[in-house]
């Protein structure tokens, strides 16, 4: 029935495309320049796209020769024209605009390939462009297609990527094209569903500080009623049994042993759990939610708590999501007219008030942590924030013992502001100000993960848990594009030896489910391939996972991606290894991550964009020999014995995904 109501639908298309094509033929031939068309519907991967302007809004200009028309944008670039048939010719001059070629940075970084498909099918590509390449012509023709798409990519690395499509028009006949939403692949699901029976997650390992406050939820997936119980449990501790939940504190400094055991009405398992009582905390990276990329300054008190209130229901607790953490623009603004934001700034003694969209801070990380969850803030050690609120700048003592007051597990601390105070900073002021706070955090008497933000200056990596870091932001921010996200995630290669337990590289959020920056979102514009490659390079790189779509509104797909339980396995394993990047060939990076085990997971990575790719990754290159288990992990499937190698197809701008481990 289905095959029978799908043919009439092929083919009354392509009934339409032919009676379009017949009827084009005998009408007049008209034209109509792109920059004509509705451009918001173009995705683009960084900036706004722009007409007759390059994407920097300055007139469009390629290798010194200008151009009145055309349509300014940055890779990775896609823009849909829908044609239904009456199309007859693409034209246009295309190249790197010269807004570019003024740096030598811009110089050497800019790279783009101009692509014009039509339907699915590669019609025209103009090969690698630089920046300084005269514009290269492009006549395609376009007859009977049904949907063009012109299109940018940038490789792996979109800085600089500034690319003009200059004159360009569109021939056609009858009815005027018009631009449609980017059509993405369809998702598809590799993560079986959580069994009924209990299966224990999140971390084996769990630090503290001597004294301070303990919290920590045990996870597990499987049907509810569920009983926990903890063996072992230190002094000082006490076990929710009901829902996980350990409260306390611990005295005495030491090692732990524990184990966990988790029941249901279809069985038992326990597993190995130790907690570590001294001075560092964040022994595997922190895995949760993040408000910025999904709402920015649209957060409010409402928001933050529909997350978490679904982190709960939705069960992405059970597999160890634990941080509910606010970003920017929950605090006052100086000279502010506006009732909600509000002044003063500090109450009379200097304390931070929160301003109207969060009208009772302790009420609200009282309601997270009561659902087993920990709660984050955000703020800058400058005068003012990213976005224009008050900042920690000669309030940090004040500020922190807020934090702690309010009953804050996360500091985000963003630089932004600060380059006031240092607008050229040398590495000891880059380090000054994390410093401060970081001994403020430390009188608090409270264990509060301290997450650098600062896009990576000085070698942040080097010195960021001299300052007290857990974590510390490598690059500037990611937003929903290959460009961005594989650009910033494969630049982590270098940064291996400084990742370890309690200090993490950390490549920004995730830029799954929908994102959007504002009030208005749309789904995380990647493809699933891309989404996969995303999180399991994330996993690899054991880099903090925060979530930055609001989880209520979180589709299937990404859920069944936040939800791997081996995949999220090799973010938290307690060895706490940074992937390296061990063979790169044909457009094949290998990744390897050292598991605790010893066994080794391994991504096979393919950078190229339109065609499959075989895989490989050699036991020599990750000190193996002879046979060697193989699990699939997105499928956690075991695959069977290989020896020397295993190979395997990678979908474009995808990930294979195993865990190899020696036979005994
Ligand atoms: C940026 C930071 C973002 C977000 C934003 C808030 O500096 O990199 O992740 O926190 O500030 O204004």
């Amino acid at each position: 029935m289905r095959t029978a109501i799908l043919s009439a639908m092929v083919l009354v298309v392509s009934c339409g495309l032919v009676w379009a094509a017949e009827n084009a033929a005998s009408s007049e031939l008209q034209q109509v320049w792109l920059d004509e068309l509705d451009l918001s519907k173009a995705i683009i991967g960084w900036g706004q796209i722009q007409k007759n302007k390059s994407v920097d809004s300055k007139p469009l200009v390629i290798a010194g020769k200008s151009f009145a028309r055309g349509v300014g944008t940055h890779a990775d670039s896609r823009l849909d024209v829908k044609l239904g048939g009456i199309g007859e010719q693409f034209e246009a001059w295309v190249g790197i605009d010269d807004e570019v070629a003024g740096s030598d940075q811009g110089k050497a970084a800019a790279s783009v390939e101009f692509l014009v498909f039509g339907d699915g099918r590669l019609l025209w590509r103009s090969e690698v462009m630089r920046a300084g390449n005269p514009a290269k012509e492009v006549k395609v023709n376009i007859k009977g297609i049904d949907t063009l798409r012109l299109q940018v990519s940038g490789g792996n690395d979109i800085n600089y990527d500034h690319a003009d499509w200059a004159q360009a028009q569109i021939s056609y006949r009858l009815t005027a094209p018009h631009t449609i939403d980017v059509v993405m692949p369809a998702p598809y699901i590799l993560t079986p569903k959580a069994g009924p029976a209990p299966r224990i997650t999140g971390p084996k390992i769990f630090g503290v500080r001597p004294g301070n406050p303990f919290f920590f939820t045990v996870t597990a997936t499987g049907d509810r009623p569920m009983k926990f119980a903890v063996r072992g449990l230190p002094e000082g501790l006490i076990l929710n049994s009901d829902n996980g939940q350990i409260r306390g504190a611990v005295k005495n400094a030491g090692e732990y042993k524990t184990t966990v055991v988790a029941e249901n009405k279809h069985g038992k398992v326990e597993r190995e759990f130790k907690i570590v009582v001294g001075d560092t905390i964040s022994l595997t990276p922190p895995m949760g939610w993040n408000s910025w990329n999904c709402w920015a300054c649209a957060v409010d008190d409402e928001k933050v708590r529909a997350s978490a209130k679904a982190m709960v229901d939705s069960g992405l607790l059970n597999h160890g999501w634990t941080y509910i953490n606010i970003d920017d623009c929950w605090m006052r603004r100086e000279g502010s007219k506006d009732p909600v934001i509000g002044e003063p700034v500090r109450d009379k003694d200097g304390y931070l008030l929160s301003n109207g969209k969060f009208p009772d801070m302790k009420g609200l990380t009282d309601y997270i942590h009561s659902l087993g969850l920990r709660a984050g803030i955000y703020i800058s050690p400058g005068p003012n924030t990213c976005a224009g609120y008050i900042g920690s700048w000669e309030h940090e003592q004040k500020d922190a013992e807020r934090f702690a007051e309010w009953g804050f597990d996360y500091l985000k601390y963003d630089w932004c502001g600060y380059s006031r105070i240092a607008p050229n900073p040398n590495l000891d002021e880059l380090k000054k100000p994390y410093a401060v706070m970081r001994d403020c955090l430390k009188n608090t008497g409270r264990d509060i993960i301290y997450s650098l933000c600062q896009y990576g200056m000085g070698e942040v990596w080097k010195w960021g848990a001299e300052v007290g870091g857990n974590c510390w932001r490598t690059t500037g921010d990611i937003t929903d594009s290959w460009g961005s996200m594989a650009g910033i995630g494969f630049k982590q290669a270098e940064l291996y030896p400084y990742a370890g337990p309690g200090r993490w590289n950390d490549p920004d959020m995730l830029v799954v489910g929908k994102v959007g920056w504002g009030p208005n979102l749309h789904p995380a514009r990647l493809t699933p391939d891309e989404q996969y490659t995303h999180i399991s390079l994330w996993c690899l790189l054991s880099s903090p996972l925060l979530i930055g779509c609001p989880i209520e509104q979180m589709d299937e797909f990404t859920y069944s991606l936040l939800t791997n339980d081996e995949v999220l396995d090799v973010n938290q394993d307690p060895l706490g290894q940074q992937a390296r990047r061990i063979a790169q060939a044909n457009g094949i990076e290998v990744w390897s991550k050292a598991m605790e085990d010893g066994s080794r997971a391994v991504g096979l990575f393919n950078m190229n964009e339109f065609e499959a790719r075989k895989g490989t990754v050699s036991w020599k290159d990750i000190a193996f020999a002879g046979q060697c288990q193989v699990r699939d992990l997105w499928r956690q499937k075991d695959l069977g014995m290989f020896e020397n190698e295993f190979m395997a197809d990678v979908p474009p701008h995808g990930v294979v995904l195993v865990r190899i481990i020696p036979a005994k």
